[in-house]
């Protein structure tokens, strides 16, 4: 057997040239000590396969040396034979007790000796191929684990951003027409409205006196009422239908469709369409007064990036901040809250050659367990149906490998 590297440890010059002359024919390599302190400090420089230890020694005993080369991580698992007397059976359970692994009983017999360390060689190579075996195919395992969660990823990922950001961008297209009729109306009627007055007022100071039937109507209607109202109206129709041309539109530069190039986009824009999307999250209702929102934004070029999927980004790390700050307001009245305002803040910045955003939020923050496994596949602490633990694997996933340095 090639590795058959062995230790013989025995005080008695006479044994040791025996039993080494007859392991020398197995060709095994060998080395001896004389006494336990020898044996101590050649099993740990130089780590054998197997140590024949002598019981009885002066100094350090046999029984001594077999516990501490147990209790030192680098030689515990060195398989130890026992070389006792024939006679003494207590040597023979004590000794196995300390964890060896078989004896051999002096006088030697040459036959039995050799075989019984040729097995407990054979073992404890099985053993090492066994626990190789074993972790190589765990680390396989483990690499095989990692790929399909990072591939699951990606195609949940593609998946969710395809179905909702055609859905999206679908509803804003659908929606564009008509509030671009409504608009382009709403003009029209403001001078619609106007010419109709300039007329009546015509018709006043050419006929001041237009009959009883003429003036009971004009009282009815209240004129001077409507010339004031009228106005107002049409202004809340374009104010509204502003706002749907706004929601449109950060609708579209949302789910702005990723071409596989890169291209250069306003993150600022990014991050205002997502919030507007948010915005009903983010509103009052009846267990709090609204979320607010403060912007402290840089001055920031545009950067090149895929659009669709930072926006993505910005929507798990902002709706997280949303949930955060809901659960961490359970138990606080509403009068509490007003006077402790919930926020969120996005900050932006340039640096040298990156721009940085840091979005914080005064909920109840993350404990360190929690900060070590946000990035973590299905890592949540959300009940069921809230939360699925892949929103910030996602994030990093979209930032380190699609704009990280890997991704160039
Ligand atoms: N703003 C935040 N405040 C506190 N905890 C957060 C915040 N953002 C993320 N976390 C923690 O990180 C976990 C993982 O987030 P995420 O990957 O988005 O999954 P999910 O939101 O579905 O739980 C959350 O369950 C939560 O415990
Ligand atoms: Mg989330």
């Amino acid at each position: 057997m090639s590795n058959g590297f062995i230790l013989v440890v025995d005080d008695n010059p006479t044994n040791l040239a025996v039993i080494c002359q007859a392991l020398r024919t197995e060709g095994w390599q060998i080395r001896i000590a004389m006494n336990g302190e020898d044996a101590l400090r050649k099993a740990t420089q130089n780590p054998p396969d197997l140590i024949l230890l002598d019981v009885q020694m002066p100094g350090i005993n046999g029984f001594e040396v077999c516990k501490r080369l147990k209790a030192d991580e680098a030689t515990s698992d060195i398989p130890i034979i026992f070389m006792t007397a024939l006679s003494d059976t207590d040597s023979k359970v004590k000794g196995l007790g300390l964890g060896a692994v078989d004896y051999v009983t002096k006088p030697f017999d040459q036959q039995e000796a050799i075989a019984r360390v040729r097995v407990h060689l054979q073992l404890r190579h099985l053993t090492h191929t066994l626990e190789e075996q074993v972790r190589d195919r765990t680390q396989a395992l483990s690499q095989a684990l990692e790929e399909l969660q990072h591939s699951h990823l990606q195609v949940i990922q593609s998946e969710k951003m395809s179905a909702l950001g055609n859905l999206v961008a679908g509803v804003a297209h659908e929606i564009n027409n008509p509030i671009g009729c409504v608009v382009g109306n709403v003009s029209a009627v403001e001078a619609t409205i106007k010419d109709l007055f300039g007329v009546i007022d015509l018709y006043g100071k050419h006929f001041p006196n237009p009959g009883a039937e003429i003036e009971d109507e004009l009282e009815t209607v209240d004129l001077d009422y409507l010339r004031e109202d009228l106005p107002k109206l049409v202004k809340a129709m374009r104010d509204g239908s502003d706002r749907i041309v706004c929601i449109s539109r950060s609708l579209s530069i949302f789910s702005r469709a990723d071409s596989d190039r890169k291209q250069a986009f306003n993150l600022h824009d990014g991050i205002d369409s997502t919030i507007l999307i948010l915005r009903h999250r983010l509103k009052a209702n009846k267990h709090r007064p609204e979320i607010q929102v403060l912007m402290d934004y840089g001055d920031l070029p545009l950067v090149e990036c895929f659009p669709g999927q930072i926006n993505q980004v910005f929507m798990n790390i902002l709706a997280n901040a949303i949930d955060a700050i809901d659960e961490s307001n359970q138990g606080r009245s509403f009068i509490e809250l007003e006077a402790n305002p919930n926020w969120i803040k996005v900050q932006t910045e340039i640096g040298v050659n990156h721009v940085q955003i840091a979005i914080s939020d005064n909920g109840f923050g993350m404990s360190q367990e929690v900060r070590s496994r946000v990035f973590d596949h299905l890592y949540t602490t959300k009940t069921v149906g809230k939360g699925t633990g892949l929103g910030l694997a996602i994030a990093q996933q979209i930032i380190e490998e699609k704009h990280g340095e890997r991704s160039k």
